[in-house]
């Protein structure tokens, strides 16, 4: 019995995908020219032991991330992205620490000493409930009277790793400010802002010093076109020969919570969602790069849902339930829908296709 389907149907499908295409396609902009991506998120699963701390990528191969376009900070505009591809993002948390993995293509530059020669990658993340992406914070006092006080609730927490004196492969961060590190040669620093002209390096500034602070980050980089495996040290700068084409990986972790009493870091709650988002700076034709000079992985935060260990679907508190994720697979399980339809349809409509049974052959 030849299988009839109203042919109908398969417009009443076309209709539906359309008129969610252009939902999805429709966004408001504010007055800060800024239209993020509405599904772009980061997931950190909880997955213990399953990466290690070097800047390689191959542990963090089943991992999902999410391939963010980078567009100048000042100046989030399609036309000038980043030219060599997308910034994978990728995050898990072993329950303790949370892990990242930032992966970007580009070709391999390197000047020893000099950061500003040198790619470098930043993570930013919201601390005070009013801070916001745009303005590391947002808080309008200007640096003569910013501090604690006047800037409460505009605090951001960031991270910045610059290369220039660091080995490929090898561990930086993790030490108490006025500790073990020595000045200018910090690769990886730990800052909290309120504004681009309130910024410091966590425990100085107007807060004040208090060696209950420290720089929890700990991180490694790597580029694909190295070829050592046995560790390399500073003699080999620069490590492989520039202009070789690759992808460059920037690996961190940090503790979910920090022992900060003074609003400079995040704290990170399992089941709980985080706003944050990443940037990156590249020397371009030969050119040292500029502070401001950078990408960003979207013009406003960016959620990062922290997923509690035990079930395998984890709900996350967020603003909306009916988060991205689900949608999308709605809509791919009606795509898939529609195609079977449209399929069997047209099957019905070939009458020349006999149908064989397979003992016959
Ligand atoms: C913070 O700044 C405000 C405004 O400039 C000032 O009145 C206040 O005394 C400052 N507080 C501290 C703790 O420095
Ligand atoms: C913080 O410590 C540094 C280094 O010891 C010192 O130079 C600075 O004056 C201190 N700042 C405050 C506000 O105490
Ligand atoms: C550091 O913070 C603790 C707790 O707030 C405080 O008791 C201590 O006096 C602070 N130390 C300094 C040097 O500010």
């Amino acid at each position: 019995m030849p299988l009839q389907l109203p042919h109908h149907l398969f417009f009443v499908c076309l209709a539906i995908l359309g008129s969610a295409y252009f939902a999805a396609s429709h966004q408001e902009s504010g007055d800060w020219h800024c239209e993020p991506n509405e599904e772009a998120r980061i997931e950190a699963q909880f997955r213990a032991g399953i990466v290690t701390l070097d800047g390689r990528a191959d542990d963090w191969a089943d991992i999902g991330g999410f391939d963010f376009p980078l567009r100048p900070a000042l100046d989030p505009d399609e036309d000038k992205e980043y030219d060599d591809g997308k910034m994978t993002v990728k995050a898990l948390h072993d329950g303790t620490d949370v892990y990242f993995m930032l992966q970007v293509n580009g070709e391999y530059i390197y000047s020893k000493g000099d950061d500003h020669k040198c790619p470098s990658v930043a993570l930013m993340f919201q601390v005070g409930d009013s801070a916001t992406y745009h303005d590391m914070g947002g808080c309008k006092e200007s640096p003569d009277t910013c501090n604690s006080t006047s800037c409460r609730g505009y605090e951001v927490d960031i991270m910045h790793f610059s290369i220039g004196n660091s080995i490929p492969g090898r561990l930086y961060g993790g030490y108490s400010i006025y500790g073990d590190s020595n000045g200018d040669r910090i690769g990886l620093v730990d800052m909290y802002s309120w504004n681009p002209h309130c910024r410091n390096v966590d425990n100085s500034g107007p807060s004040g010093n208090n060696s209950t602070v420290l720089n929890n980050w700990k991180g490694a980089w790597w580029h694909s076109s190295f070829k050592t495996h046995s560790g390399f040290i500073e003699d080999d700068s620069p490590y492989a020969s520039s202009g070789q084409k690759g992808t460059y990986y920037f690996e961190f972790s940090r503790p979910l919570r920090t022992t900060d009493l003074l609003q400079q870091d995040a704290q990170f709650t399992i089941g709980q969602s985080s706003k944050f988002s990443a940037a990156f700076w590249y020397p371009t034709d030969g050119n040292p790069w500029h502070g401001s000079g950078h990408y960003t992985v979207s013009c406003d935060w960016v959620p990062m849902d922290i997923t509690p260990g035990s079930s395998t679907r984890a709900k996350v508190a967020s603003g909306s339930s009916w988060d991205a994720a689900s949608g999308f697979a709605l809509l791919l399980s009606f795509v898939a829908f529609c195609v079977s339809m449209f399929v069997g349809y047209w099957v019905s409509k070939s009458k020349s296709l006999p149908f064989t049974p397979i003992d016959h052959l």
